[in-house]
C-alpha cells in the first residue's frame, strides 16, 4: 500500500514560547509578584537561590498568591491560608491537588517564564 501523505503524526509540537517577565534583582528574596503573561496571571516568587513561577489564582476563591507570604518553599494564600509548594503547585494539606506551575530560566538580567498561552472559552 503506497501513500501519498506526508504529514507527519509523530512530529513534536512546538513547546511554549518562554516570555520575559522581571529583572532579577526585582523581586526581593522571600517574596513574589503577579505578572500577566500570555494572557495569563502568573506569581513568580525568588527563594534567594532560583525564581520559581505558578499560576496566581488560588484554587478556592481565587485570591492573588503572588501577594501570599511565601517561606520554606511553600506561599501562603493570602485570603484563608492555604499553602502550595511553589516547587510542583501542590497544595500542602492535600498533594493531590494542585496549581499549575511553568518552567523559569534566566536570559542575561531577565527571568524568563514558559507559559503555554491561554486557553480559550
Ligand atoms: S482564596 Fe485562597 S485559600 Fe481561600
Amino acid at each position: 500500500m503506497t501513500s501519498t501523505d506526508t504529514t507527519n503524526d509523530n512530529a513534536s509540537p512546538t513547546p511554549p514560547a518562554f516570555h520575559p517577565v522581571v529583572r532579577t534583582g526585582d523581586i526581593p528574596v522571600g517574596e513574589g509578584r503577579t505578572f500577566e503573561v500570555a494572557g495569563r496571571l502568573i506569581a513568580v516568587f525568588f527563594d534567594g537561590t532560583a525564581y520559581h513561577a505558578m499560576d496566581d489564582l488560588c484554587p478556592h476563591m481565587g485570591a492573588s498568591l503572588g501577594s501570599g507570604p511565601f517561606t520554606d518553599g511553600c506561599v501562603t494564600c493570602p485570603w484563608h491560608a492555604w499553602r502550595f509548594t511553589v516547587a510542583d503547585g501542590s497544595w500542602c494539606d492535600n498533594p493531590a491537588l494542585k496549581v499549575d506551575v511553568f518552567p523559569t530560566r534566566l536570559s542575561g538580567d531577565m527571568v524568563e517564564v514558559q507559559v503555554p498561552p491561554a486557553p480559550r472559552c
